[in-house]
């Protein structure tokens, strides 16, 4: 802050500033400044305000986080009443509506001859969220109100003062002295899943779709709540005003923006109802991209005086239609849920749903994901559910509606044996590794442990080793791969390769030519790449993209079938769950079997090779140090030792001292770094990947400088005392380079101390011990005479 400048004049200018960042932002959608700028003001204002709260306003940006909860919302009556829309479905309500519009215009109407007098309308997407009345006084926001029946709604002031969109006070000039700006306050789709993902993780219920979580946000009485929620205002009309404004809507909502309000960026004026239509099509085909959800778009004539001339019915205007999408959401009955078993075994809930149209399909059935989505829902059989349908995505349950739960309403089980072999069903943990510590749950999946014996599994892995980015084998169709199964003549991936013709002829729909084209067909796929067969392989979360990714890296299918999910994790987005997915499938014996078998039955993998060179450069001591995610050692730490001790052994041979000598390494990591060596099965999993690493080839480079043929090489050296023409550190970096180690301590292992004046416990630990101690002079002469 200049010193000239008072606190009070930084105060108002950082304001200044900061409002005119989030008009910037908000309105204009052009960010001006990058956030950590922004967020460096704001903290300025924050600070200057702690030290000067006399000068905190209401109006402050700082102010936006709540002030104190409340404990129930006052009542506001509407002067003007909030009034709602009426509804065009389909092209003809909209041709009826423009019709009535034009009657009560006086406007003539269009015959064969003549398009007729058109109306101009403006157009607006239709925001899904709550209506709310916002009142500016002299330029300030005095009051936010919900619309509620629309003569009378809540007083939500404090929480409307939260939602970072609203200017508390109004930019430019020529607002009328009373202002009530009418808006929708919605919350965006990506705030709206965020919220979402923070409620489950903190064991609260998620909402339903973003209206909800809108609605549920503002209506909260603490406004410290609202400030912490995702949400925005669109401001579309005007309520009570005191002053001269525009004549037409656009030109009103135009104002508005300048006053600082932000409004639809999707507005449009419109010439007659034709392209009205259009604008609905061209606003449907965005729907998915928008931000924000949307339920339809709205058509307002717009002339100020033609609005007047029009006026209203009932509670609706005349001179507005909202021309809504078909629902995306609909409710129905949940009748029951029934389990499906996919590829892997895991078995999925399904629900099975009282047949019900949305958005123009019958829907049926509803996927549920799995049984923590289940629970999440807190779903029952027989419960009323609300089912969401968007695009070609399958049909998804959002929620239940509680207060309509029946009597008989039961509760979702697993069955305990899998409704298509009757094998047992086992829950398995998901784990999700985070450094330092060993795993966090991460919810569960069940799964049938009947693999290939399963028919379901069995049927879904042979579609999957069939299909064309696997070993693409032409004309075998999921339903002639149920064939096959169902008569047992197929009884693992394997057996595909040993089809008689006489087997392949008596199947349904086939004759001779077709025999000896499947039969062709199966014989073509004998020679898949490496990547090919992987992904064939149907091992569990490796989808085409990870088995090219393994094919390429390790080279060989022997390699890939004994890396250890230590040495995996190596690869590029391979991480810890994938790892042991691959590791376990080769280890099981059922899985070597039928490998086994495709190899002897003529299956022949093309292009396998070396281990590639990048899988090689990474595979380095400090990488692999890195991998094993010891706490308070990050890469750089990692970095140094490797550079330091130049061998796993070493780093696990080393003591805490040695390792104190190494550059920045604090002590903490030091101690952990210990600490984690010292457990046997530590060391002996670095090991582990080590072996391997190498048996694959790799014969990681020292990354410690070559210290063989230096002078000192094998030496280790202890420093101790002061020295007095040298500092310690170049002593040691003097040592060094002759290749010798220099550690802290004092062990038998010690090849010679220097002691300086001042030196302690060290020197009389090396007399003990019989070492050679050499003074500084001595020291310097023996430096001297090897340097030569
Ligand atoms: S104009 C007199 N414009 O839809 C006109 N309403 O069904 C009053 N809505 O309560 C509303 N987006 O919550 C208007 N661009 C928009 C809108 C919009 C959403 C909501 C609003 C209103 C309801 C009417």
């Amino acid at each position: 802050m200049p010193s000239a400048q008072t606190a009070a004049e930084r105060i108002a200018e950082l304001r200044s500033e900061i409002d005119a960042h989030n008009y910037r932002y908000y309105v204009l959608d052009e960010p001006s400044v990058p956030d950590a700028e922004y967020d460096r003001l704001f903290n300025e204002l924050k600070a200057l305000e702690a030290e000067h709260p006399e000068l905190v306003t209401p109006e402050s940006p700082t102010q936006r986080v709540g002030g104190a909860a409340l404990a129930a919302f006052g009542q506001v009556r509407h002067e003007v009443p909030m009034l709602s829309l009426g509804n065009a479905f389909d092209e003809q309500d909209l041709l009826d509506f423009d019709r009535r519009v034009r009657d009560g215009l006086d406007l003539p109407g269009g015959d064969l001859f003549s398009a007729g007098a058109e109306v101009e309308y403006s157009c607006e997407p239709k925001l899904d969220g709550l209506a709310v009345s916002l009142l500016y006084e002299n330029g300030h926001l005095v009051r936010g109100a919900t619309r509620g029946d629309g003569s009378t709604g809540e007083d939500i002031s404090a929480n409307v003062r939260t939602v970072r969109n609203i200017p508390l006070k109004l930019h430019g000039s020529g607002w009328p002295s009373v202002l009530e700006v009418r808006g929708e306050i919605y919350m965006p789709k990506a705030g709206f899943e965020a919220l979402n993902a923070r409620q489950v993780e903190s064991g609260g219920k998620p909402f339903a779709n973003p209206r909800n979580a809108a609605a549920g946000s503002l209506r909260q009485l603490d406004p410290k709540i609202t400030a912490a929620r995702p949400l925005e205002l669109c401001a579309y009309g005007v309520g009570r005003s005191d002053g001269e404004l525009p004549d037409t809507h656009v030109g009103i909502l135009n104002a508005l923006r300048e006053w600082g309000l932000p409004i639809s960026r999707e507005l449009k004026l419109a010439k007659g109802v034709v392209e009205c239509r259009a604008y609905y099509e061209a606003i449907g085909e965005k729907r998915d991209a928008l931000a924000y959800e949307i339920d339809g778009v709205v058509f307002k004539v717009n002339s100020v005086a033609q609005q007047r001339e029009l006026g209203f019915r009932a509670r609706e205007p005349r001179w507005a239609i909202a021309h809504k999408f078909p629902a995306r959401e609909e409710i129905t009955e949940l009748l029951g849920v029934e389990f499906q078993v996919g590829r892997t075994g895991a078995i999925t809930p399904v629900a099975r749903l009282k047949p019900v149209q949305v958005a123009g399909v019958t829907v049926s059935n509803a996927t549920l994901h799995n049984m923590d989505e289940v629970a999440r829902l807190g779903v029952m059989i027989g419960d009323t559910v609300i089912v969401r349908r968007a695009g070609d995505v399958i049909p998804q349950i959002l929620g239940v509606i509680a207060e309509r739960r029946p009597a008989h309403a039961r509760p979702v089980h697993v069955p305990e044996r899998c409704p298509v072999c009757g094998s047992a069903v086992e829950r398995t943990q998901l784990i999700k590794r985070s450094k330092g510590r060993e795993s966090v749950s991460e919810g569960s999946i069940y799964r049938c442990v009947g693999r290939l014996a399963c028919q379901a599994q069995l049927k879904q892995a042979i579609i999957h080793f069939v299909s064309r980015r696997a070993m693409d084998i032409d004309g075998l169709g999921d339903k002639i791969v149920e064939q096959l199964v169902d008569r047992g003549l197929v009884g693992s991936p394997a057996d595909l390769y040993c089809l008689s013709y006489e087997q392949i002829v008596e199947l349904e729909g086939f004759a001779d030519l077709s025999t000896r084209n499947l039969l062709d067909a199966i014989d073509a796929s004998r020679k898949p790449t490496l990547a090919r067969f992987i992904f064939a392989l149907g091992i569990p979360d490796v989808g085409e993209e990870t088995a090219k990714l393994l094919a390429r890296a390790l080279g060989s299918l022997d390699r890939i079938a004994c890396a250890l999910p230590d040495v995996l994790v190596y690869l590029p987005d391979v991480g810890l769950e994938v790892a042991h997915e691959i590791h376990s499938f080769f280890e099981d014996e059922h899985n070597r079997t039928v490998i086994a078998q495709l190899r002897e039955r003529g299956v022949e993998l093309q292009g396998e090779g070396e281990l590639h060179p990048e899988f090689a450069a990474c595979a380095t001591l400090a990488g692999l140090l890195d991998k094993l995610n010891i706490p308070f050692i990050a890469s750089t730490g990692a970095q140094r030792l490797a550079e330091r001790f130049g061998s796993l052994d070493a780093i696990i041979a080393a003591d805490w001292l040695d390792l104190r000598q190494v550059e920045r390494l604090t002590e903490k990591a030091a101690r952990s770094l210990r600490d984690y060596f010292d457990k046997s099965a530590n060391a002996e999993r670095a090991r582990a990947i080590e072996a391997q690493l190498r048996e694959f080839g790799m014969h990681w480079e020292s990354e410690r400088k070559s210290v063989e043929g230096l002078p000192l090489a094998g030496q280790t050296w202890v420093l101790t005392g002061t020295l007095d023409s040298m500092s310690r550190d170049d002593a040691k970096a003097r040592l060094e380079a002759l290749g010798a180690k220099v550690s802290g301590s004092v062990s038998a292992k010690t090849s010679v101390v220097v002691a300086g004046p001042g030196a302690g416990s060290k020197l009389t630990k090396a007399n003990e011990l019989g070492l050679t101690v050499l003074d500084e002079e001595t020291f310097l002469r023996h430096l001297g005479q090897l340097q030569a």
